[in-house]
Protein backbone atom coordinates (compact mmCIF):
# COMPACT_ATOMS: atom_id res chain seq x y z
CA UNK A 1 0.00 0.00 0.00
CA UNK A 2 1.11 3.49 -1.10
CA UNK A 3 1.45 5.57 2.38
CA UNK A 4 0.51 9.26 1.86
CA UNK A 5 3.59 11.47 2.75
CA UNK A 6 3.69 14.01 5.03
CA UNK A 7 6.09 16.94 5.61
CA UNK A 8 6.21 19.43 8.30
CA UNK A 9 6.48 23.19 8.21
CA UNK A 10 7.52 24.25 12.43
CA UNK A 11 8.57 21.86 15.21
CA UNK A 12 7.06 24.22 18.11
CA UNK A 13 5.26 23.45 21.31
CA UNK A 14 2.53 21.47 19.43
CA UNK A 15 4.91 19.01 17.26
CA UNK A 16 5.49 17.33 20.27
CA UNK A 17 1.70 15.83 20.07
CA UNK A 18 1.88 15.36 16.09
CA UNK A 19 5.12 13.98 15.84
CA UNK A 20 4.65 10.77 18.25
CA UNK A 21 0.66 10.47 16.24
CA UNK A 22 1.77 11.06 13.06
CA UNK A 23 5.12 8.37 13.29
CA UNK A 24 3.48 5.89 15.23
CA UNK A 25 -0.67 5.81 15.40
CA UNK A 26 -1.58 5.99 11.85
CA UNK A 27 -0.06 3.76 9.39
CA UNK A 28 -1.57 4.75 6.45
CA UNK A 29 0.52 8.03 6.15
CA UNK A 30 4.39 8.43 6.77
CA UNK A 31 6.25 11.55 7.88
CA UNK A 32 8.97 12.02 5.51
CA UNK A 33 10.63 15.49 6.23
CA UNK A 34 10.37 18.42 8.79
CA UNK A 35 11.77 22.14 8.67
CA UNK A 36 11.85 24.92 11.05
CA UNK A 37 13.53 28.06 11.44
CA UNK A 38 15.07 26.90 14.38
CA UNK A 39 17.10 24.64 12.63
CA UNK A 40 17.93 22.64 16.04
CA UNK A 41 14.36 21.67 16.73
CA UNK A 42 14.29 19.88 13.11
CA UNK A 43 16.96 18.41 13.91
CA UNK A 44 15.83 17.28 17.69
CA UNK A 45 12.24 15.88 15.50
CA UNK A 46 14.67 14.08 12.95
CA UNK A 47 16.56 12.31 15.81
CA UNK A 48 13.78 11.54 18.18
CA UNK A 49 11.61 9.96 15.80
CA UNK A 50 13.77 8.70 13.09
CA UNK A 51 12.56 11.29 10.41
CA UNK A 52 14.49 10.71 6.92
CA UNK A 53 14.67 14.23 5.93
CA UNK A 54 15.42 17.86 7.43
CA UNK A 55 15.16 20.43 4.81
CA UNK A 56 16.81 24.19 5.11
CA UNK A 57 13.51 25.68 4.61
CA UNK A 58 10.00 25.88 3.68
CA UNK A 59 10.57 26.74 0.19
CA UNK A 60 13.02 23.20 -0.56
CA UNK A 61 10.32 21.37 1.48
CA UNK A 62 7.74 22.55 -1.20
CA UNK A 63 10.19 21.43 -3.97
CA UNK A 64 10.49 17.58 -3.03
CA UNK A 65 8.29 16.16 -5.33
CA UNK A 66 7.81 13.24 -2.78
CA UNK A 67 6.06 15.51 -0.27
CA UNK A 68 2.10 14.63 -0.78
CA UNK A 69 0.67 16.71 2.35
CA UNK A 70 2.34 19.78 4.04
CA UNK A 71 1.08 20.04 7.85
CA UNK A 72 1.63 23.35 8.82
CA UNK A 73 1.91 24.34 12.46
CA UNK A 74 3.47 27.43 12.49
CA UNK A 75 1.92 30.35 14.70
CA UNK A 76 -1.74 31.76 13.40
CA UNK A 77 -0.65 34.95 11.84
CA UNK A 78 2.30 32.61 9.32
CA UNK A 79 -0.28 30.13 8.35
CA UNK A 80 -1.32 32.24 5.42
CA UNK A 81 2.32 32.74 4.14
CA UNK A 82 3.58 29.08 4.69
CA UNK A 83 -0.02 27.47 3.34
CA UNK A 84 0.08 29.99 0.28
CA UNK A 85 3.30 28.86 -0.67
CA UNK A 86 3.07 25.25 -0.40
CA UNK A 87 -0.47 26.03 -2.38
CA UNK A 88 1.25 27.50 -5.38
CA UNK A 89 4.56 24.80 -5.48
CA UNK A 90 1.05 22.26 -5.76
CA UNK A 91 1.31 20.73 -2.45
CA UNK A 92 -2.10 19.95 -0.47
CA UNK A 93 -2.19 21.40 2.81
CA UNK A 94 -3.43 20.48 6.26
CA UNK A 95 -3.41 23.80 8.86
CA UNK A 96 -2.93 24.30 12.40
CA UNK A 97 -5.98 26.79 13.43
CA UNK A 98 -6.98 29.37 12.69
CA UNK A 99 -6.81 28.99 8.96
CA UNK A 100 -5.49 32.20 8.58
CA UNK A 101 -5.40 35.13 10.92
CA UNK A 102 -7.95 37.47 9.44
CA UNK A 103 -11.02 36.33 7.18
CA UNK A 104 -9.86 37.94 3.80
CA UNK A 105 -6.30 36.29 3.76
CA UNK A 106 -8.50 32.89 4.46
CA UNK A 107 -10.58 33.45 1.46
CA UNK A 108 -7.84 33.75 -0.53
CA UNK A 109 -6.47 30.54 0.69
CA UNK A 110 -9.61 28.85 -0.07
CA UNK A 111 -9.39 30.33 -3.95
CA UNK A 112 -6.12 29.10 -4.27
CA UNK A 113 -6.60 25.37 -3.48
CA UNK A 114 -9.90 25.54 -5.54
CA UNK A 115 -8.19 27.27 -8.02
CA UNK A 116 -5.11 24.64 -8.31
CA UNK A 117 -7.79 21.56 -7.52
CA UNK A 118 -6.17 21.16 -4.31
CA UNK A 119 -7.02 19.93 -0.17
CA UNK A 120 -6.39 22.25 2.39
CA UNK A 121 -8.13 21.29 5.75
CA UNK A 122 -7.03 21.67 9.28
CA UNK A 123 -7.47 21.91 12.80
CA UNK A 124 -9.08 21.17 15.17
CA UNK A 125 -9.54 17.67 15.17
CA UNK A 126 -10.78 17.14 18.17
CA UNK A 127 -14.49 17.12 16.96
CA UNK A 128 -13.75 14.31 15.18
CA UNK A 129 -12.89 12.40 18.76
CA UNK A 130 -15.05 10.04 20.18
CA UNK A 131 -16.88 12.29 22.69
CA UNK A 132 -18.21 15.16 19.68
CA UNK A 133 -19.11 12.13 17.18
CA UNK A 134 -21.28 10.39 20.17
CA UNK A 135 -23.19 14.07 21.11
CA UNK A 136 -24.01 14.55 17.45
CA UNK A 137 -25.21 11.25 16.87
CA UNK A 138 -27.85 11.58 19.88
CA UNK A 139 -28.97 15.26 18.74
CA UNK A 140 -29.22 13.54 15.15
CA UNK A 141 -31.38 10.54 16.90
CA UNK A 142 -33.29 13.51 18.41
CA UNK A 143 -32.60 12.18 21.87
CA UNK A 144 -32.74 15.63 23.93
CA UNK A 145 -35.74 17.26 20.97
CA UNK A 146 -35.70 20.26 19.18
CA UNK A 147 -32.36 22.34 19.92
CA UNK A 148 -33.54 25.33 21.34
CA UNK A 149 -30.18 27.12 22.07
CA UNK A 150 -26.80 26.15 23.58
CA UNK A 151 -24.12 27.83 25.68
CA UNK A 152 -19.65 27.44 25.36
CA UNK A 153 -17.31 28.49 27.87
CA UNK A 154 -13.49 28.82 27.72
CA UNK A 155 -12.14 30.30 30.73
CA UNK A 156 -8.45 30.69 31.94
CA UNK A 157 -6.39 33.62 32.98
CA UNK A 158 -3.72 33.40 29.97
CA UNK A 159 -1.20 31.27 28.42
CA UNK A 160 2.06 32.93 29.82
CA UNK A 161 1.99 31.14 32.23
CA UNK A 162 2.60 27.59 30.41
CA UNK A 163 3.84 28.17 26.79
CA UNK A 164 7.47 28.43 26.47
CA UNK A 165 7.02 31.14 23.81
CA UNK A 166 3.36 33.13 24.62
CA UNK A 167 3.51 36.30 22.87
CA UNK A 168 1.27 35.25 19.33
CA UNK A 169 -1.46 34.59 21.60
CA UNK A 170 -1.67 38.17 22.02
CA UNK A 171 -1.20 39.21 18.80
CA UNK A 172 -2.82 39.08 15.45
CA UNK A 173 -4.86 35.83 14.47
CA UNK A 174 -4.80 35.27 18.39
CA UNK A 175 -6.71 36.24 21.05
CA UNK A 176 -8.95 33.89 23.04
CA UNK A 177 -11.57 33.44 20.25
CA UNK A 178 -8.97 32.44 17.23
CA UNK A 179 -6.84 30.55 19.68
CA UNK A 180 -9.39 28.44 21.75
CA UNK A 181 -12.86 29.48 19.93
CA UNK A 182 -12.17 27.28 16.98
CA UNK A 183 -12.15 24.31 19.08
CA UNK A 184 -15.76 25.56 20.34
CA UNK A 185 -17.36 27.08 17.04
CA UNK A 186 -16.40 23.95 15.05
CA UNK A 187 -17.97 21.77 17.33
CA UNK A 188 -20.99 23.91 17.52
CA UNK A 189 -21.55 24.07 13.53
CA UNK A 190 -20.95 19.76 13.90
CA UNK A 191 -23.52 19.61 16.58
CA UNK A 192 -26.45 22.41 15.57
CA UNK A 193 -25.05 23.03 11.35
CA UNK A 194 -24.22 26.38 10.22
CA UNK A 195 -23.88 29.90 11.78
CA UNK A 196 -25.75 33.09 10.42
CA UNK A 197 -25.39 35.43 12.61
CA UNK A 198 -23.54 36.67 15.36
CA UNK A 199 -22.76 39.62 17.61
CA UNK A 200 -20.66 39.92 20.88
CA UNK A 201 -18.79 42.46 23.84
CA UNK A 202 -15.14 42.31 24.06
CA UNK A 203 -12.67 43.98 26.23
CA UNK A 204 -8.55 43.81 26.57
CA UNK A 205 -8.64 43.83 30.51
CA UNK A 206 -4.27 43.74 31.33
CA UNK A 207 -2.32 45.91 28.81
CA UNK A 208 0.43 44.66 30.00
CA UNK A 209 0.82 41.07 30.58
CA UNK A 210 3.95 38.99 32.28
CA UNK A 211 5.54 36.34 31.56
CA UNK A 212 5.25 33.68 33.98
CA UNK A 213 6.89 30.51 32.23
CA UNK A 214 10.19 30.08 30.96
CA UNK A 215 12.45 30.67 28.92
CA UNK A 216 11.04 33.93 28.93
CA UNK A 217 10.09 34.82 32.37
CA UNK A 218 9.73 38.30 33.23
CA UNK A 219 9.56 39.49 30.00
CA UNK A 220 6.19 41.78 28.96
CA UNK A 221 3.37 41.22 26.12
CA UNK A 222 1.18 44.13 25.10
CA UNK A 223 -2.07 42.46 23.41
CA UNK A 224 -3.33 43.68 20.48
CA UNK A 225 -6.58 41.83 20.51
CA UNK A 226 -9.17 41.29 22.67
CA UNK A 227 -8.23 38.78 25.54
CA UNK A 228 -12.00 38.83 26.67
CA UNK A 229 -14.87 37.86 24.06
CA UNK A 230 -18.39 37.50 25.40
CA UNK A 231 -20.26 36.32 21.77
CA UNK A 232 -23.91 35.15 20.76
CA UNK A 233 -24.27 33.47 17.91
CA UNK A 234 -27.23 32.73 15.82
CA UNK A 235 -27.32 28.80 13.46
CA UNK A 236 -29.76 28.41 10.45
CA UNK A 237 -31.87 26.03 12.68
CA UNK A 238 -33.12 29.07 14.94
CA UNK A 239 -31.24 27.64 17.79
CA UNK A 240 -28.80 30.67 19.46
CA UNK A 241 -25.56 29.61 21.44
CA UNK A 242 -23.52 31.99 24.37
CA UNK A 243 -19.77 31.58 23.63
CA UNK A 244 -17.30 32.85 26.35
CA UNK A 245 -13.66 33.12 26.00
CA UNK A 246 -11.29 34.67 27.89
CA UNK A 247 -7.69 35.32 28.98
CA UNK A 248 -8.41 37.36 31.48
CA UNK A 249 -10.60 35.32 34.70
CA UNK A 250 -9.72 32.40 36.65
CA UNK A 251 -12.11 29.10 35.76
CA UNK A 252 -12.82 28.17 39.03
CA UNK A 253 -13.83 24.89 37.99
CA UNK A 254 -17.50 25.77 37.29
CA UNK A 255 -19.52 25.90 34.37
CA UNK A 256 -19.50 22.69 31.52
CA UNK A 257 -17.50 23.36 28.46
CA UNK A 258 -20.33 23.48 25.89
CA UNK A 259 -24.11 22.67 27.10
CA UNK A 260 -26.79 21.93 24.70
CA UNK A 261 -30.53 23.14 25.66
CA UNK A 262 -33.01 20.70 23.63
CA UNK A 263 -36.97 20.79 23.57
CA UNK A 264 -36.78 17.41 25.07
CA UNK A 265 -33.54 17.43 27.79
CA UNK A 266 -30.43 19.07 27.72
CA UNK A 267 -27.11 17.61 27.20
CA UNK A 268 -23.27 18.24 28.60
CA UNK A 269 -20.50 18.67 26.02
CA UNK A 270 -17.72 17.21 27.19
CA UNK A 271 -13.96 19.57 26.51
CA UNK A 272 -14.42 20.33 23.06
CA UNK A 273 -10.41 20.73 23.09
CA UNK A 274 -10.27 16.99 23.98
CA UNK A 275 -11.45 13.67 22.28
CA UNK A 276 -13.02 11.26 25.18
CA UNK A 277 -14.75 11.92 28.15
CA UNK A 278 -18.77 10.51 28.45
CA UNK A 279 -21.56 12.68 27.23
CA UNK A 280 -24.39 13.48 29.75
CA UNK A 281 -28.00 13.69 28.89
CA UNK A 282 -30.55 15.41 31.66
CA UNK A 283 -33.83 13.86 30.90
CA UNK A 284 -37.12 15.95 31.59
CA UNK A 285 -37.75 13.64 34.76
CA UNK A 286 -34.60 15.30 36.06
CA UNK A 287 -32.65 12.22 35.49
CA UNK A 288 -29.20 12.49 34.26
CA UNK A 289 -27.56 9.60 32.44
CA UNK A 290 -24.02 9.54 31.36
CA UNK A 291 -23.22 7.79 27.86
CA UNK A 292 -19.46 6.56 27.02
CA UNK A 293 -18.25 7.42 23.63
CA UNK A 294 -19.65 5.01 21.29
CA UNK A 295 -16.89 6.03 18.35
CA UNK A 296 -13.31 5.79 18.54
CA UNK A 297 -10.57 8.48 19.01
CA UNK A 298 -11.08 9.07 22.38
CA UNK A 299 -7.37 9.80 23.21
CA UNK A 300 -5.34 12.77 22.36
CA UNK A 301 -5.38 11.87 18.70
CA UNK A 302 -4.68 15.20 17.12
CA UNK A 303 -3.97 14.67 13.57
CA UNK A 304 -6.23 12.49 12.73
CA UNK A 305 -8.12 14.71 10.51
CA UNK A 306 -5.00 14.67 8.29
CA UNK A 307 -4.89 11.00 7.84
CA UNK A 308 -8.68 11.69 7.13
CA UNK A 309 -7.83 14.09 4.55
CA UNK A 310 -5.34 11.81 3.22
CA UNK A 311 -8.02 9.06 2.62
CA UNK A 312 -10.18 11.69 1.03
CA UNK A 313 -7.30 12.62 -1.46
CA UNK A 314 -6.46 8.64 -1.81
CA UNK A 315 -10.54 8.59 -2.64
CA UNK A 316 -11.35 11.43 -3.72
CA UNK A 317 -14.24 11.93 -1.61
CA UNK A 318 -14.36 15.41 1.02
CA UNK A 319 -12.10 15.90 3.88
CA UNK A 320 -14.20 15.84 7.27
CA UNK A 321 -11.99 18.70 8.38
CA UNK A 322 -11.54 20.90 5.00
CA UNK A 323 -11.97 23.97 3.89
CA UNK A 324 -15.72 24.52 4.38
CA UNK A 325 -15.64 24.09 7.94
CA UNK A 326 -11.99 25.78 8.74
CA UNK A 327 -13.63 28.24 6.55
CA UNK A 328 -16.96 29.03 8.27
CA UNK A 329 -15.20 28.33 11.38
CA UNK A 330 -12.87 31.54 10.82
CA UNK A 331 -15.89 33.84 9.71
CA UNK A 332 -17.71 33.18 12.96
CA UNK A 333 -14.49 34.04 14.80
CA UNK A 334 -13.38 37.33 13.18
CA UNK A 335 -17.14 38.50 13.34
CA UNK A 336 -17.26 37.77 17.17
CA UNK A 337 -13.84 39.38 17.36
CA UNK A 338 -15.01 42.86 15.71
CA UNK A 339 -18.94 42.61 16.36
CA UNK A 340 -18.45 44.13 19.96
CA UNK A 341 -15.82 47.13 18.14
CA UNK A 342 -19.06 47.80 15.44
CA UNK A 343 -21.54 47.33 18.26
CA UNK A 344 -23.89 45.52 15.82
CA UNK A 345 -24.84 42.17 14.66
CA UNK A 346 -22.53 40.56 11.83
CA UNK A 347 -24.41 38.24 9.33
CA UNK A 348 -22.21 35.38 7.99
CA UNK A 349 -22.00 34.75 4.23
CA UNK A 350 -20.28 31.02 4.44
CA UNK A 351 -22.42 28.23 5.03
CA UNK A 352 -21.00 24.55 6.45
CA UNK A 353 -22.73 21.60 5.38
CA UNK A 354 -21.71 18.88 7.49
CA UNK A 355 -19.44 16.08 6.39
CA UNK A 356 -20.29 12.43 7.11
CA UNK A 357 -20.04 11.45 10.72
CA UNK A 358 -16.66 8.94 11.33
CA UNK A 359 -17.49 5.40 11.12
CA UNK A 360 -16.92 3.71 14.23
CA UNK A 361 -15.32 0.35 14.57
CA UNK A 362 -12.37 0.26 11.98
CA UNK A 363 -9.08 -0.76 13.08
CA UNK A 364 -7.47 2.51 15.14
CA UNK A 365 -5.03 4.71 12.89
CA UNK A 366 -6.87 4.05 10.00
CA UNK A 367 -9.72 6.13 8.75
CA UNK A 368 -12.38 4.78 6.21
N1 LIG B 1 0.98 24.72 21.85
C1 LIG B 1 -0.22 24.13 21.96
O1 LIG B 1 -0.58 23.54 22.99
C2 LIG B 1 -1.15 24.14 20.78
C3 LIG B 1 -2.30 23.35 20.87
C4 LIG B 1 -3.15 23.28 19.77
C5 LIG B 1 -2.86 24.03 18.65
N2 LIG B 1 -1.76 24.83 18.58
C6 LIG B 1 -1.52 25.60 17.38
O2 LIG B 1 -0.33 25.13 16.74
C7 LIG B 1 0.33 26.21 16.07
C8 LIG B 1 1.76 26.28 16.57
O3 LIG B 1 1.73 26.49 17.95
P1 LIG B 1 3.00 26.15 18.85
O4 LIG B 1 2.55 26.30 20.25
O5 LIG B 1 3.62 24.89 18.41
O6 LIG B 1 3.95 27.41 18.45
P2 LIG B 1 5.54 27.52 18.63
O7 LIG B 1 5.88 28.95 18.58
O8 LIG B 1 5.96 26.70 19.79
O9 LIG B 1 6.09 26.80 17.29
C9 LIG B 1 5.96 27.32 16.01
C10 LIG B 1 7.20 26.90 15.23
O10 LIG B 1 7.04 27.26 13.84
C11 LIG B 1 8.31 27.64 13.38
N3 LIG B 1 8.14 28.42 12.13
C12 LIG B 1 7.47 29.57 11.94
N4 LIG B 1 7.52 29.96 10.66
C13 LIG B 1 8.23 29.02 10.00
C14 LIG B 1 8.65 28.86 8.66
N5 LIG B 1 8.32 29.75 7.71
N6 LIG B 1 9.39 27.78 8.33
C15 LIG B 1 9.74 26.87 9.25
N7 LIG B 1 9.37 26.97 10.57
C16 LIG B 1 8.63 28.03 10.93
C17 LIG B 1 8.90 28.43 14.52
O11 LIG B 1 10.31 28.57 14.42
C18 LIG B 1 8.46 27.59 15.71
O12 LIG B 1 9.41 26.61 16.06
C19 LIG B 1 -0.49 27.47 16.35
O13 LIG B 1 -1.37 27.69 15.28
C20 LIG B 1 -1.30 27.10 17.60
O14 LIG B 1 -2.53 27.77 17.64
C21 LIG B 1 -0.88 24.88 19.62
Amino acid sequence: MKKTKIAFVGVGDISHTYLPNLTKKFDEIEVIGVCDLIRERAEWAVREFGIPKLYNDMYELFADPEVDIVLNITRPDEHYEVTKAALLAGKHVYSEKPLAATLEKGAELVELAKEKGLYLGGAPDTFLGGAIQTARKLIDAGEIGEIVSAAGFMKCRGHETWHPDPEFYYKRGGGPMMDMGPYYVTAFVNLLGSAVRVTSMTRNTYPERVITSKPKYGQVIHPTVPTHVAGLIEFESGAIATLLTSFDIYPMGSNNFIEIYGSKGAMIVPDPNNFGSPVKILRPSGEWEEIEPTFDYTWNARGVGLCDMAKAIETGRTPRAGYELTYHALEVMTALTTAGDLGRHIDIASRYNRTAPMVAGIPEGKLD
